[in-house]
């Protein structure tokens, strides 16, 4: 059985106060969480010893960095590598977001460093794929998306691919207020799925996790979530609030 995880991602939001009193709000919210069904809930990195610490004891509940360092050590100024991510016992780690890609110019062969320094150092990365909106619009998001596993993910063995966590972010869909539809969604995942089995065979794409993301909401999260491929979400703004988060940590 696969898991289901929902995902908040914090991106650069919230004073450290604020997120520590939207955490401890998620915590009492009710959430029933069990070995199949996780929080995972991003941070900035100045948070992530204070909220692990918070989660101490929560049974589902994870943390995970937003980012990390395509390289091992040295002398890059302002980065933070793998093994520091690990040594403060992060769980998960967010790579290859379309913001990192567009605004940072990250590139499928720098993601592809990403994933295995992280997999190396025992992080679980939740890796992020999705076309943007003219490619959605010439009907070639298939091809695009096939692109970005085939550069960055499938290099990997099926040992590693174990611990990653596809989310599927159709650009276009990302804080507008726009979401795919759940049959959009749907069908990704599921062309998502068959590249995998098609590289790794049915059982592992059988228990690959896939997250969609953009402009979830606890309005619409039952609806997306009920597609057969629809293993959760990676949330953005709607993480920012309790209340709405944790509605949609339910829907699960
Ligand atoms: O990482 C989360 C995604 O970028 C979705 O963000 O829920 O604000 O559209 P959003």
């Amino acid at each position: 059985m696969r898991k289901k995880i929902v995902a908040a991602n914090w991106k650069m939001n919230l004073t450290l106060a604020q997120g520590e009193k939207l955490v401890n709000e998620l915590l009492q919210a009710g959430i029933a969480l069990d070995a199949h069904k996780e929080v995972v809930i991003a941070v900035p990195f100045p948070y992530l010893i204070t909220v692990k610490e918070l989660l101490k004891g929560h049974k589902g509940f994870y943390v995970a960095a937003q980012n990390v360092a395509a390289e091992k050590a040295g002398a890059f100024t302002g980065e933070v590598n793998a093994e520091m991510l690990h040594s403060i016992h992060t769980d998960y780690v967010i790579i290859g977001h379309s913001e990192r890609r567009e605004l940072f110019h990250e590139s499928n062969a720098t993601l592809a460093k990403k994933m295995d320094l992280a997999l190396s150092h025992g992080l679980k990365p939740i890796f992020c794929c999705g076309e943007p909106l003219d490619v959605r619009k010439a009907e070639t998001q298939n091809a695009f998306v096939a692109k970005q596993l085939e550069e960055s993910l499938f290099h990997l063995s099926p040992d590693q691919l174990k611990h990653v966590v596809v989310a599927y972010e159709p650009i276009w869909a990302i804080g507008t207020g726009l979401t795919a539809s759940a049959a959009q969604a749907q069908d990704m995942h599921a062309f998502i799925r068959k590249q995998v089995a098609g590289r790794y065979g049915e059982a592992v794409a059988n228990d690959l996790t896939i997250l969609y993301g953009g402009s979830v909401k606890a309005a619409n999260a039952t609806e997306i979530f009920a597609g057969a491929d629809v293993d959760g979400g990676l949330v953005g703004g709607a993480s920012l609030v309790a209340a709405e988060f944790a509605a949609i940590a339910k829907a699960i």
